[in-house]
């Protein structure tokens, strides 16, 4: 059952995302792209679009995964606009953090090179060239790695074979079988599933069968254009479906003579779906179309008018939601919306129609850009892991709103997208997107007309990712531009973090004199104007310097200071880089069991957020205190799996030239103690850990078992009332939308929904969601 493959798939490794509804015929498809990928190293489903290519290659990925040592994974790439960041954004995907700036291969294909994985590559279309070129690239240098790709028209690589994706089978109109026959055709099938979530009394009967199989088939057998016939059920019957559907065509072929007839039904679903709104939704549906990704409600009332008021945000959105035209989703207990592709191209022909794009993007640039100013006032403070993971969700769209600032004419948007940039750094930084924030900002700093100070801010910013990515002689001339703009505006905070910054390049080149000298300087400024930021930053750098030069006391000292603010201000992103630099120092005056707590202490926050570059400093610090130990089998372990980290940050100890020393001394001691050939089994055990799992073996947490998922058997748990409550839960329907449906008060449908999540042991509307996907009555796939 699926909600039992799903939970396995999740324990397995792999990234594939759950199913929230349920999913109907393809055996036979499936069997020919198992096949095709057992022959070629990349196969490519094509076909228009809502046909079925992501949901089979889906499906696909999920039944195949096992057969690979590393599973299956998926990128979606339907949301990018930028081939330039093509390669990082995949390498983001499968969680690698990434690269340097701009399109990094090299990276990804050192990552894969041994791994043995599908790698379904989604929603290729608008990138069809670029795919072609790193699939291309992927293949010849990974041979364990096969691609799944879907895209409108196959890539054209050496060696891809192509599957033209087909409708779901539809019945002959000529020959109608009786009506009982239905279930032969996976249309049919997928239009009654729908129709059951929409009326949970339709049933297909000796009366509707044969109106159901004309139906099937003027829709073509297109999955989405099913789908969207089916929500106007809640106001028509089966006849007036079709009568009205038969309308539309004429409508549609009246437009476009001498178009093919096929392929139509979807075009003649979505115009009829724009009909059927009001003005506000039509103008909504239009303005909504600038989002990248999915987005949440705060948002869309932005850009939707700001003259509605947020009721009228509110009502418009469900609206949409209601006609099928938004996909509502829940996150972390968080509702989210999302247009379908199909459905976000059509909105933007309406939208460049109108002639409103680019004040629409405006908006949403405008959202997004005081989204991340606020992001760079609070950072500092006890909200830095819910901020990380808020701009996660929105990366799609903070990609977009950059984008979309510099392909505007107005240098002034430039300039907005040189601010968010240097704003998004810390984010960046944590997420080791350092490549893509080179990338944004050498592209803002050529185009946009900044203030000297913001120039300023961008340049430091600019360097400093270069600096981590080890490139000093890039990163010098960024920084001395910097340093004279500030000198010459006289502005100190600026003048003390570039100041700071060129103290941090001194020590990652080992100067610590200087470094010492440099960053005591900008403390001092930090503290006279009262910057938390700076401050943190620059007693976690000094204390660092200190220690490593001997000054074990002194260094401790700054450190024990910026724990005490990090915990007074509830912060972890700074506590946990002064824990690691505690660590360091215990170690090198030989406390040993001092460094192992705080290296410890200081990777488990950086686990929070998925800080990579911090994650890497830890784990190899803790390997140098494991041989330290005489646990030299550990050490080795974590070697490797610290090796692994390096890599896919990008980056090496040999950037951070004091740390590189140590780095190679217990390395090389490791390596003598166990003997070469026992340190490499080692080694290469922690270095094929995923990243989770190297932190577990790191933080020495006993791999826990997960319990059995829940056999997905009868009898039904639920009540009947707390079933139709789950059914429509799977229907993405809010509470307030089910309460309005069953006509009762909204805090019994809020009772109902504990009491679903309790029985099942659930935590997310979600999990609901893919359990009765997972009741359906079994598919002929199984
Ligand atoms: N075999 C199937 N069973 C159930 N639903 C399907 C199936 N194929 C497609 N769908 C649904 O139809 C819609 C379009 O499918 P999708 O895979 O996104 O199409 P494409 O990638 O070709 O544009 C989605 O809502 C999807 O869930
Ligand atoms: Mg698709």
């Amino acid at each position: 059952m699926e909600s039992t493959a799903r939970t396995r798939a999740r324990e397995t490794g792999g990234n594939l995302p759950v199913d929230v509804t349920s999913f109907v015929g393809r055996r036979r498809e499936i069997t020919l792209t198992k096949r095709l990928l057992a022959e070629s190293r990349v196969v490519t489903l094509t076909g228009p679009g809502g046909i079925g290519k992501s949901r089979l290659a889906l499906r696909v990925a999920t039944s195949m995964r096992r057969v690979f040592r590393d599973k299956s994974w998926r990128v979606e790439l339907g949301e990018l606009t930028d081939a330039a960041l093509l390669a990082d954004t995949i390498s983001e995907q499968l969680s690698l953090g990434n690269t340097t700036s701009g399109n990094d291969v090299h990276t990804l294909i050192e990552y894969l090179r041994h791994r043995e994985m599908l790698l379904v590559l989604d929603n290729c279309e608008h990138l069809v060239e670029a795919c072609a070129l790193l699939v291309d690239a992927l293949v010849q240098a990974c041979p364990g790695v096969r691609v799944l790709a879907t895209s409108r028209q196959s890539l054209g690589v050496a060696g891809e074979s192509t599957m033209v994706v087909p409708p779901l089978q539809v019945p002959d109109p000529e020959h109608l079988p009786p009506a009982e026959a239905y279930e032969q055709y996976a249309s049919v099938r997928l239009f009654v599933e729908r129709a059951k979530a929409v009326l949970p009394e339709f049933e297909p009967s000796a009366d509707n069968g044969a109106v159901l199989m004309r139906l099937c088939h003027h829709l073509d057998g297109n999955p989405l254009a099913i789908e969207l016939a089916v929500v106007r059920l809640r106001s028509l019957t089966l006849h007036q479906l079709e009568e009205r559907l038969t309308e539309r065509y004429e409508l549609l072929t009246e437009g476009r003579r001498g178009a093919p007839a096929r392929q139509q039904s979807l075009r003649a679903l979505i115009d009829w779906s724009w009909d059927l709104c009001s003005e506000q939704d039509r103008r909504a549906w239009a303005y909504v179309s600038v989002f990248s990704g999915s987005f949440d409600l705060d948002a869309a009332e932005h850009v939707i008018d700001d003259s509605v008021g947020h009721a009228g945000a509110v009502g418009i959105v469900h609206s949409l939601v209601d006609k099928s035209v938004l996909m509502y989703e829940q996150e972390d207990g968080e509702g989210r919306y999302r247009l379908p592709h199909a459905l976000r191209e059509y909105g933007q022909e309406k939208l460049d129609a109108a002639g409103e794009r680019e004040s629409i993007e405006c908006r949403h640039r405008d959202w997004y850009g005081a989204l991340v100013e606020r992001f760079a006032t609070e950072w500092i403070g006890p909200d830095q892991v819910a901020w990380v993971n808020r701009l996660r969700k929105e990366q799609a769209n903070l990609r977009a709103a950059l984008h979309s600032a510099l392909a505007d004419a107005d240098p002034h948007q430039a300039t907005v997208a040189l601010r968010m940039a240097t704003r998004l750094g810390q984010y960046w930084g944590i997420r080791s997107l350092h490549g893509e924030a080179r990338h944004w900002l050498d592209q803002a700093l050529v185009v946009a007309a900044a203030s000297p100070l913001e120039r300023a801010a961008a340049l430091r910013a600019n360097g400093w990712f270069t600096l981590l990515q080890g490139d000093i002689i890039t990163a010098t001339p960024l920084l001395n531009e910097a340093t004279s703009l500030t000198e010459r505006e006289d502005d100190e905070i600026e003048h003390a973090y570039v100041t700071h910054t060129r103290g941090m390049a001194a020590l990652f080149q080992g100067h610590l004199a200087t470094a010492d000298d440099l960053i005591e300087t900008a403390l001092a400024s930090f503290r006279h104007h009262a910057a938390p930021h700076g401050e943190l930053f620059a007693l976690f750098g000094l204390g660092l310097v200190r220690g490593l030069d001997g000054r074990s006391e002194a260094g401790l000292a700054l450190l024990g200071e910026c724990l005490d603010t990090t915990t007074r201000l509830g912060e972890v992103f700074w506590r946990s880089y002064a824990l690691w630099a505690v660590s360091h120092i215990e170690f090198s005056r030989d406390a040993l069991g001092h460094a192992e707590t705080a290296a410890k202490d200081a990777l488990r926050l950086q686990r929070r957020m998925d800080n990579r570059l911090a994650t890497t400093f830890s784990v190899d610090t803790l390997a140098w205190i494991a041989h330290r130990q005489e646990r030299n089998k550990r050490a080795a372990e974590l070697f490797g799996a610290a090796a692994s980290m390096w890599e896919v940050t990008r980056t090496a100890p040999a950037f951070y030239a004091p740390f590189a020393t140590d780095h190679g001394r217990h390395e090389s001691r490791t390596r003598a103690a166990l003997g070469e050939e026992e340190y490499r089994k080692h080694f290469d055990r922690g270095y094929q850990l995923t990243t989770g799992a190297a932190i577990d073996y790191a933080l020495e947490v006993k791999q826990h078992t997960r319990a059995a998922p829940r056999e997905n058997v009868h009898p039904m748990p639920l009540t009947r009332r707390e079933r139709e409550i789950a059914d429509l839960v799977a229907q993405g329907r809010t509470n307030k939308e089910i309460a309005e449906k069953l006509v009762i008060a909204q805090r019994t449908v809020e009772g109902h929904v504990q009491h679903i999540l309790t029985k099942l042991d659930f935590t997310s509307r979600a999990q609901i969601a893919g359990w009765i996907a997972g009741r359906k009555p079994p598919d002929s796939s199984h």
